[in-house]
């Protein structure tokens, strides 16, 4: 006797899960970001600024856990970023840069969940090697010379280059 054609089985066919509701829907309407227990909070950056204040950190390899947020409401300037890093102390190097992206930011260092230091980061009136000359004809550009620029106005930041004079506003800036 022949068989028969096996129907498909039910169990086959994809059916979407219902999702649990969390528990805090409906009673807390934002959820918060973790607090960390050791390493660096970045705070009280310009929301447009978040990425490049990550991508400044290095972070691709790290392996503790990092968490960026950005558009979060703040009382003081409308909207911020915040960049968790645990695990991480940042270099002076690093946090001038920040100073160029977010000149208002807040470095927190946290030491068992507790803030154990908080720098307001200053723009500086010189920034040695940390921003590209948008002038391609910028001996910068050319040859082994590092970069320098003069801050000739810190908000919003315009900057000069020592070498070419071209003046750069937020816009241009490029990191190195
Ligand atoms: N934070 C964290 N983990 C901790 C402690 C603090 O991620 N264990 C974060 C907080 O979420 C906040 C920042 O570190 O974004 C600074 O913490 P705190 O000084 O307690 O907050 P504020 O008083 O709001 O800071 P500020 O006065 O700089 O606005
Ligand atoms: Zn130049």
């Amino acid at each position: 006797m022949a068989k028969s054609k096996k129907k498909p089985r039910a169990r086959e066919r994809i059916r979407p899960k219902k999702a649990s509701p969390s528990p805090g829907i409906g009673t807390k309407k934002e959820l918060s970001i973790s607090a960390i227990d050791e390493g660096t909070v970045i705070d009280h950056i310009p929301t447009d600024a978040t990425f490049k204040v990550a991508e400044i950190l290095e972070l691709e390899n790290h392996e503790g856990v990092v968490s960026i947020a950005t558009n979060l409401k703040s009382k003081s300037i409308g909207r911020k970023g915040i960049v968790k890093v645990a695990g991480k102390s940042l270099t002076q190097e690093q946090v001038n840069k920040i100073s160029i992206v977010a000149p208002n930011a807040t470095v927190n260092i946290i030491k068992n969940y507790e803030v154990r230091e908080k720098i307001n980061v200053k723009s500086p009136d010189v920034i040695d090697n940390v921003v590209k000359c948008s002038n391609p004809v910028c001996i910068t550009n050319n040859e082994q010379v590092p970069t320098k620029f003069y801050v000739v106005k810190k908000d919003p930041l315009r900057i000069k280059c020592h070498y070419c004079e071209r003046s750069m506003g937020k816009e241009d800036i490029k990191i190195i």
